[in-house]
């Protein structure tokens, strides 16, 4: 596909949220060695693209501008680079892109095979998409905890924060996987959504009983996987059960403090930030519990690439019921 050219969506400096976002006619990417190129079918946006947008990274991320963002995508092998062998032209896959590149607000795109996973037929373009870092940081939080998703899980009781959200929706039912009871916040409106992911209790955030986080049952937590912001430790730790651990998927430097001072004084109650990492076989396992519906996407909406703008705001707007999928077409 050397010297095509495609469309994409691309920013060209810090901050400007969806209006910083341009139509732009940019040229294929080629694939290096261990790489393959993509025709992109779905991605997803997940609040790391703004935050990155926003500068969050800087100056680490992005490298430089111009800067076609997005690493979530689902899509079909089109090329493959000269050290591949494990894909071929035609192959269906969902990928994670490498944040220094990016490059998923596009109609191609390339990503390395350490990523790239098949996509059996039973998943879709945006079931895909919408798996790779919102549910490997489910899947690696609650592994973190102990957990396990092969049915020898051990009883337990987890709170997990904004269950509604993207990275919650997954905690909620990989937990569920995992025979732990959990206690879920979410808004009102999302209340049953939160039950029929599996939920056996739900809180509105808005609540009062929502805000202190205690468990309608009177459980103590043995875990909290913590998926927003502007909760304190002093609201978790009356909450949780003796040696609780709180997983903050929010980290912030005074989250990070905390965590080493509680360390160093040999504290029961844990506080632990966590930064999910990119992983195949994590993928691959997400993929196959889709395949066998075990695990299901909440979508929270789907806008072409044209309305990429559109689908940018509800992200940075926080109130997503789920993921934000972008579809390219054929
Ligand atoms: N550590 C890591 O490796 C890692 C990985 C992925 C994501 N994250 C971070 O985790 C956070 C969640 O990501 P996401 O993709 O799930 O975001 P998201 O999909 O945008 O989350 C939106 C949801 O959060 C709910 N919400 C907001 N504030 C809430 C509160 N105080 N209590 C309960 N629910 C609340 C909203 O409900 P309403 O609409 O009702 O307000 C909405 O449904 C983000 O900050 C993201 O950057 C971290």
């Amino acid at each position: 596909m050397a010297g095509r050219t495609m469309h994409a969506v691309q920013y060209d400096g810090y901050g400007g949220g969806a209006a910083g976002l341009k139509h732009v006619e940019i040229q294929v990417p080629s694939p290096k060695t261990d790489e393959v190129l993509l025709r992109v079918e779905a991605a997803s946006i997940n609040p790391i693209d703004w935050k990155i947008q926003k500068g969050a990274i800087r100056p680490l991320l992005p490298p430089k501008f111009p800067f076609v963002p997005v690493t979530d995508v689902a899509g079909e092998v089109v090329e493959v680079g000269p050290g591949v062998h494990s894909f071929k032209p035609g192959d269906k896959v969902v990928s994670m892109l490498n944040f220094r590149n990016a490059g998923g607000l596009a109609e191609y795109a390339v990503a390395s095979v350490n990523m790239t996973v098949d996509r059996p037929p039973e998943v879709s373009a945006a079931e895909g998409a919408s798996l790779p870092i919102a549910a490997l940081t489910a899947l690696q939080a609650l592994r973190y905890s102990g957990t396990k998703f092969d049915g020898t899980g051990q009883p337990g009781n987890v709170l997990i924060t904004a269950a509604s959200g993207g990275v919650g929706s997954f905690t909620v039912q990989l937990a569920k996987l995992g025979n732990l009871h959990v206690t879920a916040t979410c808004g009102a409106r999302n209340i049953d959504l939160v039950k029929r992911l599996g939920a056996d209790e739900v809180l509105d955030y808005k609540t009062p009983e929502g805000k202190s986080l205690s468990s309608p049952s009177g459980r103590k937590y043995d875990v909290v996987i913590h998926c927003t912001e502007g909760i304190s430790w002093s609201t978790f730790e009356p909450n949780l059960a003796a040696h609780g651990v709180v997983i903050d998927l929010t980290p912030t430097p005074w989250t990070w403090f905390r965590s080493v001072v509680k360390r160093l004084t040999f504290a029961k109650k844990k506080l632990v930030p966590l930064l999910f990492t990119q992983d195949k076989e994590d993928l691959r396992f997400l993929v196959q519990l889709v395949r066998d519906g075990k695990l299901t996407t909440v979508l929270d909406s789907r806008h072409q690439l044209s309305e990429a703008a559109a689908a940018w705001a509800k992200s940075v707007e926080g109130h997503a019921t789920g993921k934000i999928i972008l579809e390219m077409g054929e």
